[in-house]
């Protein structure tokens, strides 16, 4: 594996893909625009959501990105596991009715084991896919994914709120038994239990369903044409490739960690690190988002951003 900063990861992938044909799209803000279904971009896909459904037809059916997104489903999460942020980044790349499975699996692949890019072994991959999707299964295993690597998953359909959803793959990398201290193995990742074990780092959703609000799975309508719908955290990356015991201690998180360290009557140590990422990751959510023209308010973003700052507040004062 490669020791990688987080500015070349994120270059590495806008990179590999540019070489493959994609059009590199600017970060869009976090502040959707025209779409009253969402308060914050939320996923890479987000911002290009007009494309997939119809509406927009995009310049180019290839585009990769690294977007910004806030999640706030998970607050309450963030500090005391090693991976859940409110602000993220998330690296993806697009096919709008170009490529489908048979492109997608093997650039996958190349870009996370070869020597070139981020040279991951891939015995240490682990692929969840939706069960009945045997073509996936067997693009993996032929590019070089151990079979036993390979794990179905009736939870493999990514959608969140309404629009382009469809059954996904993800690859999740094995940090080791020492952070399994259960023995659970590979039922962490059959049960979709929080782990610390097995990280996922990029989901391939296999984009052709519209999803809507009160229709059941079965009856969601196709897209107009099958599209490719991806999105790795750079974080998380960030935390394998340079070896860190949770995100907060990669170049993403540690300089505003030191910062706040210096007028901190307690290090970023034991009981303390909670504060501390708390703390640092709000700092990120909450500077990003008034950037981006947000404003605190009593209402929808707004509020938001206010408990964001209350909470980060109420871990300074421990
Ligand atoms: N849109 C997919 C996700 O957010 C790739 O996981």
């Amino acid at each position: 594996m490669r020791k990688m900063t987080s500015d070349e990861i994120r270059d590495t992938w806008l990179e590999f893909f540019k070489e493959h044909g994609h059009y590199v799209e600017p970060s869009a803000s976090l502040i959707p625009v025209n779409d009253p279904t969402l308060l914050w971009i939320n996923a890479g896909v987000a911002a290009l959501k007009k494309y997939f459904d119809g509406t927009l037809t995009p310049k180019h059916r290839r585009i990769t990105n690294a977007q910004k997104c806030i999640r706030t489903n998970d607050i309450d999460n963030v500090g005391h596991t090693a991976r859940h942020h409110t602000f993220f980044e998330m690296m993806g790349n697009f096919s709008i009715g170009d490529y489908f499975r048979d492109q997608v699996i093997p650039w996958a692949y190349e870009l996370l084991t070869s020597d070139k890019y981020y040279g991951l072994d891939p015995h240490k991959l682990y692929v969840t896919y939706y069960p009945d999707d045997h073509e996936t299964h067997d693009l993996w295993v032929k590019c070089g994914i151990p079979e036993e690597n390979m794990v179905p998953s009736v939870n493999n359909f990514w959608e969140i709120g309404e629009g382009p959803c469809g059954p996904d793959t993800e690859i999740n990398y094995d940090r080791g038994e020492k952070w399994d201290p259960e023995h659970l193995g590979l039922k962490l990742l059959q049960d979709d239990m929080e782990n610390d074990r097995y990280i996922e780092l990029w989901n391939i959703v296999f984009s052709q369903f519209n999803s809507m609000p009160g229709v059941p799975r079965k009856d969601y309508k196709q897209l107009p044409q099958k599209n490719i719908d991806t999105g790795a955290g750079l974080e998380r990356l960030a935390c394998i490739m340079q070896d860190a015991e949770t995100n907060f201690e990669t170049d993403l998180f540690m300089p505003y960690i030191e910062y706040i360290q210096k007028d901190a009557k307690y290090p970023y140590e034991g009981k303390y690190k909670l504060a501390y990422r708390v703390i640092a990751d709000h700092i990120r959510s909450i500077t990003f988002a008034l950037a981006d023209g947000a404003v605190f308010s009593n209402d929808g973003r707004g509020y938001v951003l206010k408990r964001l700052l209350r909470r980060a507040s109420r871990y300074a004062q421990t």
